[in-house]
């Protein structure tokens, strides 16, 4: 049975920045979380059509971020140092940066989004379908391909919404010595860190190591290993095999144990997480008007999905963020999903330090700070793990 625990109000598509003339054409849903005491599932009551969401305009490029650039590199290096890899398939292969690390001729892809498709057949040279992924891709790809002793994907999983479809189609085209890895926000770290934001149209599930566990059984599959990481505010890399009379290794158990202590198996945990999530657009809502009141000037670093769904929740526009700021090309000049605030170039920014900036990329935090560090004079505001003002980091 499904409870909700969590509304996050009327949203829109948190990755859809939009110019003026596409106001009034703007989708909305209504973001509310549900858990599933079933199977311990995190997910959204209403699903988004994925078609709304991966599209050919998809703005995201991981080669954008040199973090994550050395983060595939040095997966890709374990998994070869680690795993027999004869071949591997990556789904949700976005502009290339992890299979960029494999052979072409042992590497296929699977990409709906029509731009990293094209970049990644055309320019890369990297065999890739686009399609959604779904068992009867998997019977193609097998039928052309063959098994695959490692099927990859980067926070691709907790966004497709039919997930017993997902978990069918990487079971079919495993080999038996395989490995299944896959790297999603954790529901752990969400719920310790607060960060709600995480929650929106392009993850409709929130994945406990706990959920994967009862989910992928039904499918053939089974854990093997579980790494802890950093990425992304808190992620789980998660591995699985098809289901052998090999024991898991201590991470899964370790990661269960953690998470039943925590309490990630009663819905009482949700509940007071949402309370938490209430308490923070309060106290961002009391510092926000605080600031305006005083004449204070403040901006937001990063035109994440993140600051979509913080900003729309919290009703915070124009009149309390003064403009964002993002290195990315194809969102400067375009206006924030829903409160339709401003988004400059990072060069606005030098020319017009604020008196506060909001780090809403606060996921990237370590590399914004050293990039400001004795440049920028003003305070900054965070929301994670709980709303603050730091003079300094
Ligand atoms: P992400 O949270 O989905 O990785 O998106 C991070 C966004 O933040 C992305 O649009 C790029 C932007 N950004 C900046 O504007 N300045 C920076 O220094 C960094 C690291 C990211």
């Amino acid at each position: 049975m499904k409870k909700e625990f969590l509304d996050l109000g009327k949203q829109p598509l948190g990755n859809k920045f939009l110019s003026e003339e596409q106001f009034d054409t703007e989708f909305f849903y209504n973001l509310k979380v549900v858990f599933d005491e079933d199977t311990k599932l995190v997910s959204l009551k209403e699903f988004v059509r994925p078609e709304q969401i991966f599209d050919a305009e998809y703005p995201y490029w991981t080669s954008k971020s040199v973090p994550m650039i050395e983060h595939f590199k040095n997966t890709a290096v374990m998994l070869q140092d680690e795993f027999e890899i004869d071949k591997v398939l990556e789904i949700g292969s976005n502009d290339g940066t992890f299979i960029k690390n494999f052979r072409r001729e042992d590497s296929v892809c699977v990409e709906p989004c029509g731009n990293f498709a094209e970049y990644t057949n055309k320019e890369l040279k990297y065999k890739t379908y686009s399609e959604y992924w779904t068992t009867e891709l998997s019977e193609e790809i097998k039928s052309s391909y063959g098994k695959f002793d490692l099927i990859y994907s980067a926070n691709c999983i907790s966004h497709i919404n039919d997930l017993e479809d997902t978990f069918q189609a990487a079971a079919n085209l495993l080999t038996g010595r395989g490995v299944f890895v896959f790297e999603d926000p954790s529901c752990l770290s969400v719920l310790k860190r607060n960060s709600y934001d995480q929650i929106y149209d392009e993850h409709p599930h929130l994945f406990s190591v706990t959920s994967l566990d009862n989910l992928l059984n039904n499918h053939g599959l089974e854990l093997c290993r579980v790494d802890n990481l950093e990425v992304h505010g808190g992620s789980n890399r998660i591995f699985a095999r098809l289901i052998s009379d090999n024991p898991p290794e201590d991470s899964v158990i370790d990661n269960l144990k953690r998470e039943e202590e925590f309490g990630l198996n009663d819905f009482e945990t949700y509940v007071e997480f949402g309370k938490r999530v209430e308490k923070s657009k309060e106290d961002l809502l009391d510092i926000l008007h605080k600031a305006k009141s005083d004449g204070k000037r403040v901006m937001t670093i990063g035109a994440t999905c993140k600051s979509s769904i913080v900003f729309n929740y919290c009703g915070i526009d124009n009149n309390l963020i003064d403009y964002i700021t993002d290195t990315t090309p194809t969102k400067i000049n375009k206006m924030s999903p829903g409160k339709h605030i401003p988004i400059y170039d990072y060069n606005y920014f030098c020319e017009n330090h604020p008196d506060y900036t909001y780090l809403l990329a606060w996921n990237h935090k370590n590399e914004i700070v050293k990039k400001e560090s004795g440049k920028y004079k003003g305070r900054w505001i965070t929301h994670t793990p709980k709303v603050r003002i730091h003079d300094t980091f």
